[in-house]
């Protein structure tokens, strides 16, 4: 075989950086976060997204490349509707998991099991048929596990409503709706976090969306990663008070521990998600008349980390106490993130494909070599 830069002889290997830190592995059209604090989607900033777009409008952008028109976008909204469903066999499924089973867990075993009911759909369809399906599973997990009636979705409420309907049971305010979407398109896509490369690794075998969703759902489980909201709405919980804030931080640190929700691989000094979090979370305290503790609570949680390391606050950290306003039951928080980021899952999974390359690494061997075997009774 022929040795070039693109093949390069084994001895060549280069050893990449522990956990591929400032490895660039493929090109991406969909998403870019950058150390500057900046991200875009498809090209467009975050921040107007935020602003002025609805969920289904940025779903259509990250799947499609492109805004859509007036008649996409209802097409669109359409075609999530008459496949929100899900089938009956999968809900057996999960009313056999135990009742103190983590709603990621039950999502993770129920998406595997939609993948089993539905191998005949188009790869095309697949796709539309597992973002359609996500939210009424990460509520309907929820609740059919904790024995609770499962909830079937109202063709007349928005995906972020209607998620939020599923678990509650109560048609939610408006402006609860208006902010829950604003948390749910910051967490659509997140260029080559670890969940979404688990997804092009998997979808790199030629495996089916199904597949690689479910290892993207293993991987955002962890806490480093999608796990964190929970974590922090944990410890936000734990701290209390304002007041007690800065002891809380100086003596995990001191103790080796990490503070849930703060740090990122690219955002070193901001995380554009996190300021506009933040923001919202002051308006949903204030039109739902909760006054500020827990707004002073985060603010002097995040001040301490910033005296003590100079690391700011992620995404997590600021969506865990809206997601808790909103009444969201805390070991939902990581579900809700998967049934956003599942649509950026299937466009990264469309851009693995269609210039698929295995991805196949190498690894350094630093074990004892040429050892003479032992037979079992001298061992
Ligand atoms: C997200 C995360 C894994 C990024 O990690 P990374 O790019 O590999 O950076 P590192 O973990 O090597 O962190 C660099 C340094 O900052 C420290 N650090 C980073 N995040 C920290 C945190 N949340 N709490 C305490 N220390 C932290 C590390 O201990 C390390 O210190 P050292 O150089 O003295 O060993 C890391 O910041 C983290 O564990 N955060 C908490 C979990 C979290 O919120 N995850 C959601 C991410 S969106």
């Amino acid at each position: 075989m022929e040795i070039t830069s693109e093949n390069p002889a084994m001895e060549e290997m280069i050893r990449a950086p522990d956990g591929l830190y400032g490895v660039a592995v493929t090109d991406t059209r969909i998403s870019k976060s950058s150390a500057d604090g900046t991200l875009t989607y498809r090209g467009y900033p975050i921040g107007e997204l935020f602003e002025k777009a609805s969920f289904e409008e940025c779903a259509f952008l990250i799947l499609e490349g492109r805004l859509p028109s007036r008649a996409e976008l209802g097409r669109f909204i359409e075609e999530l509707h008459a496949r929100a469903a899900v089938p009956e066999k999968v809900y057996d499924i999960v009313r056999s998991l135990p009742t103190d089973a983590h709603p990621m867990d039950v999502l993770r075993t129920a998406v595997s099991g939609l993948g089993a009911s539905e191998m005949s759909l188009s790869p095309r369809d697949q796709q539309y048929s597992i973002i359609a399906k996500m939210p009424t599973l990460v509520a309907n997990c929820y609740r059919l596990v904790r024995g609770m009636p499962a909830i079937e979705p109202d063709p007349g409420l928005d995906q972020a409503s209607n998620l939020l309907y599923m678990l509650s049971g109560t048609r939610p305010g408006k402006f609860d709706s208006w902010a829950f979407e604003r948390e749910l398109i910051l967490y659509l896509e997140h260029d080559l976090n670890a969940s979404t490369f688990t997804v092009r690794v998997v979808a790199s075998t030629l495996a089916d969306i199904y597949a690689s969703s479910t290892a993207g759902l293993a991987a955002l489980k962890g806490p480093l990663h999608g796990g964190a909201n929970e974590a922090a709405m944990q410890m936000l919980l734990e701290v209390g008070t304002a007041e007690r804030a800065q002891k809380y931080v100086q003596d995990a640190l001191s103790q080796g521990k990490k503070i849930m929700g703060f740090g990122h691989r690219v955002y070193k000094k901001v995380d554009p998600r996190s300021q506009l979090s933040k923001a919202l979370l002051r308006r949903l305290l204030e039109e739902d008349g909760e006054g500020d503790d827990l707004y002073r609570l985060c603010e002097a949680v995040e001040a301490a980390m910033w005296e003590a390391k100079k690391i700011p606050t992620n995404l997590d950290f600021y969506a865990a106490p809206i997601f808790y306003t909103l009444s969201i039951p805390i070991p939902v928080f990581t579900p809700i993130f998967a049934a956003s980021r599942i649509v950026g899952w299937a466009a990264h999974y469309n851009e693995q494909l269609a210039r698929n390359k295995l991805f196949r690494p190498d690894s350094v061997y630093v074990g004892p070599k040429e050892l003479a075997y032992v037979p079992i009774e001298k061992r």
